[in-house]
């Protein structure tokens, strides 16, 4: 029996160059060794304001760039979270057991309200409890989170025992974090010191994998480096140039020792060009292939139907159980 992992995004943003290359290190393997759940967290999006228009073309275009990214659909369940409606079902029997002293304490909570301080509307305070509902539902076993949703991780796992503590166990499974092997982590372009994001305000921080090239090109060539002068990776000292030679290294498959010997003598412009370049060519079949799935649209339907469905035919006894366990009449 194959571990399940179950991994979400909430649609907001593009998939940027840091994703492409955790992509391409991660995928097919953990397509081999788990059972892989990988979901659009539509509904989380609506925490915060959507135009309903743009929020259904990104559903989309989030959907053709993890299949650009060679995400496979039959291998894995790849899904839309509104179109598996037991996610708000669990949520609420969820959100009865989930003290609100716990969600006071959630950072990212705090941190949104405060930047959203006209729309702190209920669903960005019980987030985390919909964010519980996603993993449980599917009896995951690991979850990759980065460190922004550790304590929403917690407060699942926190969850899980108080449903025990009241329903009994053996019906939701406790779920850890998934820790990955290190891959390259790749910063942002012009703050290095954090990483790449897709959320992030500032669009010159990383590169889309839809960019065209002539944005990939601005992007990489502005990213900020240091004063000096000599090509050399040092993650401490010169941390942007060190990201710039870390995603050469990734796309071109040179140790960072190589690329040293390879710009001896060179300027810091000479790599960002060359970079530039490797970085166009690299995401030309993705964006080739993100424009051709977002023409046929019915094609992506279709894929995200039959996602669903399997999804659903995974989510179903779970909620069935626990309804049961509750005291709903079936
Ligand atoms: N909250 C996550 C984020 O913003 C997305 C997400 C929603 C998620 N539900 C999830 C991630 C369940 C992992 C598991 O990144």
């Amino acid at each position: 029996m194959k571990k399940t992992i179950l991994s979400g995004s909430t649609v907001t943003g593009n998939l940027t160059l840091g994703n492409y290359i955790g992509a391409i290190n991660n995928w097919t393997k953990l397509q081999n060794d788990y059972d892989c759940l990988y979901f659009l967290a539509d509904l989380h999006a609506l925490t915060v304001y959507q135009d309903p228009k743009i929020l259904r073309e990104r559903c989309y275009s989030f959907f053709a760039q993890y299949l650009a990214l060679g995400l496979d659909p039959q291998k894995n369940i790849i899904f839309v979270q509104s179109q598996v409606h037991q996610h708000t079902e669990l949520s609420w029997i969820l959100s009865s057991l989930t003290p609100m002293g716990y969600l006071n304490r959630m950072t990212q909570f705090k941190e949104k309200a405060e930047k959203h301080s006209k729309n702190i509307n209920t669903a960005l305070y019980t987030y985390p409890v919909l964010m519980a509902a996603d993993i449980l539902l599917y009896q995951a076993d690991l979850v990759p989170v980065g460190e922004d949703q550790r304590q929403h991780l917690e407060l699942t796992r926190d969850i899980v025992g108080f449903f025990e503590n009241r329903y009994g166990e053996g019906i939701l499974k406790m779920p850890e974090a998934y820790v990955g092997k290190m891959g390259a982590r790749i910063m942002s372009l012009q703050d290095p010191e954090k990483k790449m994001s897709k959320s992030d305000e500032n669009e010159k921080n990383f590169v889309s994998i839809i960019d065209d090239a002539k944005q990939i090109e601005k992007k990489i060539k502005g990213a900020t480096t240091d004063s000096g002068t000599d090509i050399k990776f040092d993650p401490e000292n010169k941390a942007g140039l060190s990201n710039l030679m870390t995603i050469y290294s990734v796309l071109s498959g040179k140790t960072t020792e190589q690329i040293e010997i390879d710009y001896e003598g060179k300027m810091y412009g000479h790599l960002k060009v060359d970079l530039a370049d490797l970085v166009v060519q690299t995401l030309k079949p993705v964006r080739e292939k993100y424009d051709d799935l977002m023409k046929n649209k019915d094609y992506l339907d279709q894929l995200m139907k039959s996602g669903a469905e399997r999804a659903e035919a995974r989510a179903m006894p779970t909620l069935e159980k626990v309804y049961k366990a509750v005291g709903l009449l079936r």
